[in-house]
């Protein structure tokens, strides 16, 4: 696939940067994951405002304006020739020689985008098993870091169990998975933590709280523990990539009834219905 690099558009495999990336070195960046459909970037705004709350609290300078990315999208689909795709992007602080922690103030940042062939999720949503382990990443988890091997490890262990995703707790409460956000139901409450700094906001998250509120579901930002999971009604997951996706298990222990249940149900319709 293009990859667009510091200004050009380059083949994969043309596509190269520097040993002394921080980027390689220090996992010294940021990145996102937007989802296109029907060529039209979904929650546009809200990825570029992430982008840019990301880039101020790690201290770099946006290199490039929410329009300038708007462009370099563009001109990806169209070379690219898709429909639905997601982009991904990413900023590292930048390079130079020799290694440093402390960098110097005019390095220049590394700018990479490409685009991911997607399907839209279509048909009956089939619940995963998840596996409740404890969170041990770092306390920034607002950020949307690359320093990510808190997350691949918890990863790595979940799927080694034969779970599809970790959920992770911190002395008992939930936080998040390590690549999405979770949702539970109660008693026809929808309840999810809330986005403060042990979570990454998610843009799914976000709008499946609009999508409940114009639903008239009752809906709680609140932390909520390893016992009201287990004695939850329903529960999901969300991200960019992967929309909602019902949890029909949390380890050994079966959630509601296992089937994807009717608040999950109806929010996936509109869920589905809102998609560009
Ligand atoms: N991950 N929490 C974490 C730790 C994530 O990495 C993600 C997304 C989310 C959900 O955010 P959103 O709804 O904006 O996708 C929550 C992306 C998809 C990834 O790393 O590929």
């Amino acid at each position: 696939s293009l990859i667009y690099l510091n200004g050009d558009y380059v083949p994969h495999e043309q596509a190269k940067i520097s040993v002394f990336d921080r980027g390689f070195l220090f996992a010294d960046g940021i990145y996102e994951v937007v989802p296109i459909y029907n060529r039209q970037p979904f929650m546009f705004d809200g990825h570029m405002q992430r982008l840019q709350n990301s880039l101020h609290e790690v201290g770099i300078t946006p290199p490039l304006s929410s329009n300038e990315w708007r462009s370099i999208l563009t001109h990806l689909l169209t070379e690219e020739a898709l429909d639905h795709a997601i982009l991904y992007l990413q900023i590292t602080r930048g390079s130079e020689f020799p290694r440093n922690h402390s960098p110097s103030p005019d390095i220049q940042p590394t700018v990479m985008a490409y685009l991911v062939p997607f399907t839209p999720p279509v048909g009956e949503p089939t619940p995963v098993r998840v596996e409740l382990l404890e969170d041990i990443r770092w306390l920034r988890c607002d950020i949307k870091s690359i320093s990510l091997l808190g997350n691949i490890l918890l990863k790595l262990q979940s799927t080694a169990g034969g779970a599809q995703e970790p959920i992770l707790h911190r002395a008992g409460r939930i936080t998040e998975g390590a690549s999405c956000n979770y949702f539970i139901v109660k008693d026809g409450v929808l309840i999810t933590p809330p986005a403060d700094s042990l979570i990454l906001a998610g843009l799914t998250r976000q709008h499946v709280l609009k999508l409940a509120a114009d639903a008239h579901i009752k809906v709680r930002e609140a932390a909520f523990s390893t016992a009201e999971l287990y004695a939850a009604d329903e529960c999901f997951m969300t991200s960019a990539t992967r929309e909602i996706i019902p949890v029909g298990q949390v380890g050994q222990e079966v959630i509601g009834n296992g089937q994807c249940g009717p608040v999950t149900r109806t929010l996936i319709e509109r869920f589905r219905a809102s998609r560009p």
